[in-house]
């Protein structure tokens, strides 16, 4: 556990290391014809370079790794640009790991393994890790409180919590269907659990006695998406809701056209996020089979190449997005694969085009582009880190103690992240 004076001194530190390195996250991919960073960054331009093209892949889903093989020459990169002092800020880059902030209880779920399979039939077998693991460490000391499951999808983390903990549980939910469902299974454990179907950004006045958020009440969100996680902390804030536990996820996920800072820190920091940013904690590869990563690397060197042709149709220099395709168009040809987006598009691709130059074209850009987001996901974990204490810090300011953990392995899900949060005054 950090004490919260930490919290708010890594926060800062984070910021600095983001400002300091913008230029190498802060990237879209799809619009560079370089590396954009490469003049002030030699260095690890010529490291990206030298990488195999075979080896990207586990480089990057590695992070470990990933930053072991770039680290060196940033630290030379920024040493250059005078930024010798900043270097110590580079330790934050690998300090997310799992060894770092994972602890986990062994909490008796008070469920007789006959019971268990019956229990867990319907949910998928990594949502039910999860879910177990989130209650283990959640309500590893019994909850005085009912519980409020903010987007509860059918309420399978609501149901366990009412069952292992023999308390109150509200489940709110948008989808009538998935409350129905919810309902049925709840009314079969003969458990305390009641659905409300109610639009979480619907006006909710938290003063009024029909609120779903209260005072005396455990408010839990697991992978509730972007503003709808907010939402609960910006409603249970107001209600001074005496226990909120969240496990953030789709940062991304946001009405506003940039992120909107929660906390009086993050508002000071002065770190503009687009959506595209926010997508950047979730860009992790996972190691895929041979062929799937040749399908996914050929895909990407089809679409780069139609793009350049269609700028150079279009004589406009901007990215057009194409629909999904098929994975049976990728056994046809390059060809066939253009003039398909071109009619997707509108467009008409005049019989003098040399199509396959473009196929060269896209397969440049295609090692281009994975180099780039290569240095990126470098800032992936720092970049979830900063968002998540500006979580932290908010509610923080809000008087309550914050206690920032992980509540499984990555390999159940890499949004493993859990801010529990205790009202103290
Ligand atoms: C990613 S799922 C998480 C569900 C569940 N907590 C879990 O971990 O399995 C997000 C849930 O939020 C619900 N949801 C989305 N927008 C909502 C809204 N505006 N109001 C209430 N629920 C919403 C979705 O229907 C979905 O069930």
């Amino acid at each position: 556990m950090m004490p919260q004076l930490d919290y708010s001194i890594q926060f800062n530190a984070l910021t600095e290391l983001l400002k300091l390195t913008q230029p190498l996250w802060q990237v879209v991919a799809f619009d560079c014809h370089d590396l954009p960073w490469q003049e002030d960054f030699p260095r690890l331009a010529e490291r990206v370079w030298q990488i195999d093209d075979a080896n990207l892949d586990a480089i990057d889903s590695d992070q470990t790794l990933l930053v072991g093989h770039l680290l060196s020459a940033l630290q030379a990169d920024l040493t250059g640009l005078g930024q010798s002092s900043q270097l110590p800020l580079l330790h934050w880059l690998t300090s997310g790991s799992d060894k770092a902030i994972f602890t986990k209880s062994n909490l008796n779920l008070s469920i007789a393994t006959s019971e268990l399979s019956h229990f867990s039939a319907h949910i998928k077998g990594r949502k039910w890790q999860q879910i177990v693991a989130f209650t283990e460490q959640v309500f590893s000391q019994p909850t005085i409180y009912p519980v409020l499951e903010w987007c509860a999808g059918k309420g399978h983390l609501g149901r366990l919590i009412a069952k292992t903990q023999q308390c109150q549980v509200t489940s709110l939910e948008w989808q009538q269907a998935l409350c129905d469902d919810g309902q049925a299974f709840a009314q079969q454990w003969q458990l305390e659990q009641q659905f409300i179907c109610a639009d979480a950004f619907a006006a909710i006045d938290v003063t009024d006695s029909a609120s779903p958020i209260k005072t005396k009440q455990h408010a839990v969100a697991l992978h509730a998406c972007g503003d709808l996680h907010v939402r609960l902390l910006d409603l249970a804030a107001k209600a001074n809701t005496q226990a909120i536990s969240i496990s953030p996820c789709c940062y991304h996920l946001i009405h506003a056209k940039y992120y909107q800072p929660l906390s009086r820190l993050a508002q000071q920091a002065q770190l503009s996020l687009s959506r595209h940013d926010l997508q950047l904690p979730l860009q992790q590869s996972v190691i895929a089979s041979k062929k799937q990563n040749a399908l996914r690397i050929q895909e990407v060197a089809w679409r780069l190449g139609f793009d350049s042709l269609q700028r150079d149709i279009r004589k406009i220099d901007q990215y057009l997005p194409v629909p999904t395709l098929k994975q049976s168009q990728l056994s046809g040809s390059f060809s066939d694969f253009c003039h398909w987006a071109a009619k997707q598009k509108g467009l008409v691709i005049a019989n003098h085009i040399d199509i396959e130059s473009y196929l060269v074209i896209g397969k440049q850009r295609q090692r281009l582009t994975q180099r780039i987001d290569l240095v990126r996901h470098v800032f992936r974990s720092v970049l979830e880190q900063w968002l998540v204490l500006d979580r932290v810090c908010f509610l923080t300011e809000q008087n309550y103690h914050v206690t920032l953990s992980k509540f499984c392995p990555s390999s159940i899900t890499p949004r493993n992240i859990l801010i529990d949060a205790k009202k103290t005054i």
